[in-house]
């Protein structure tokens, strides 16, 4: 038996690669319905070999008895509709940060914390991209070394800014005026994602610094963040400092993240190997690299953290998270 699918948002950029991803992972699917705004109802979208018109999301979208709607349709969206199609029955998987810090909604990364699937009541939150890749890397280090300290700083593609992030570099390119940043994002990077909050920080830096904690289960963690728009198409880098409370051995931190599920080491300084944005597009994993000993600290480390975001920062995370609900 398969599962009646939504895909809320079907037209968009996360939208399109759910799909992809549905269809590598060869996801039981029954039915399929694809939501989208007014503004493309009438699109036909293949999948798997049939055609699909998208529907205009309405509040009686729900009334077919959809088993799961896998959402990234921003936050607005998500919102006003997740509650009315949980209530119809349907789990929501929402990509949106609408939901993820109520503290009645899981956030979960399948690799980390899968448990937390267990408590939903009809919405589970997808993290931020940044968030994901970098929580896949820190929790089996935190698991044995116990994390005192986290410092992020990122590199993030345009394309977390959605189709219009993506078109602001293929125009800026072309020298055309930015309409989705506030500043051209061609030769260019922009140290801005997201809002400015009251404290100086972004929306963005701050999702990533409540998010790791929730996800963690570490609300004391200390953590800060800068965040930064650069101009490559696909894949977030991170540069990831790590203070630990107990001491290590830095082969060791390489070989628990060999086995760490979901984590590929890519650290061959010698023959000039480690992660990078054209390495990680297209794929699920989230790839370390980098990896030396902090000598300014007791205890910690650095290391560089590269995903593809539409895929394990987005689509693939959010499938992960499908394909755990059905089990
Ligand atoms: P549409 O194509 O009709 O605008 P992206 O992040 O790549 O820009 O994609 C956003 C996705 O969310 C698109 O599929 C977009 O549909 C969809 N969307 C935006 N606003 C709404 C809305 N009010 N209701 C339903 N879908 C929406």
């Amino acid at each position: 038996m398969g599962v009646k699918l939504a895909i809320v948002g079907a037209t968009g950029m996360v939208g399109r690669k759910f799909l992809e991803v549905l269809k590598e992972k060869n996801f039981p699917i029954d039915k399929l319905y694809l939501f989208a705004s007014s503004k493309s109802a009438g699109t036909v979208i293949n999948y798997n070999g049939n055609d699909y018109v998208v529907e205009e999301l309405k509040e009686d979208s729900f009334d077919r008895g959809i088993d799961i709607a896998l959402f990234s349709a921003g936050g607005s969206t998500s919102e006003k509709f997740a509650p009315i199609a949980a209530s119809k029955g349907c789990v929501v998987v929402d990509n949106s940060s609408a939901w993820r810090m109520d503290e009645n909604v899981p956030l979960v990364v399948p690799e980390v914390n899968p448990e937390d699937i267990k408590w939903h009541k009809g919405i589970i939150a997808n993290p931020n991209c940044s968030t994901i890749q970098a929580v896949v890397a820190l929790k089996p280090l935190d698991d044995l070394y116990k994390i005192k300290r986290v410092i992020y700083s990122t590199y993030q593609a345009v394309s977390g800014a959605g189709m219009g992030g993506y078109q602001d570099l293929v125009n800026g390119v072309k020298g055309e005026a930015p309409k989705k940043f506030p500043h051209p994002i061609a030769y260019n990077l922009i140290p801005h994602i997201d809002v400015f909050m009251e404290n100086g920080y972004t929306k963005e830096e701050m999702k990533m610094i409540n998010e790791t904690r929730k996800i963690l289960h570490r609300p004391d963690m200390k953590i800060t963040a800068t965040t930064v728009r650069v101009p490559v198409f696909y894949g977030h880098s991170e540069s990831i400092n790590v203070e630990f409370e107990k001491e290590f051995n830095i082969d060791d931190i390489k070989n628990v993240l060999s086995n760490s599920p979901g984590v590929v080491v890519v650290d061959d300084v010698k023959n000039n190997k480690y992660p990078m944005p054209i390495l990680a597009e297209g794929k699920n994993e989230v790839f370390v690299g980098r990896i030396r000993r902090d000598e300014s600290v007791d205890s910690g480390i650095n290391m560089w953290v590269v995903a593809d975001n539409i895929r394990k920062g987005a689509a693939t995370n959010a499938v992960q998270i499908a394909e755990l609900l059905i089990k």
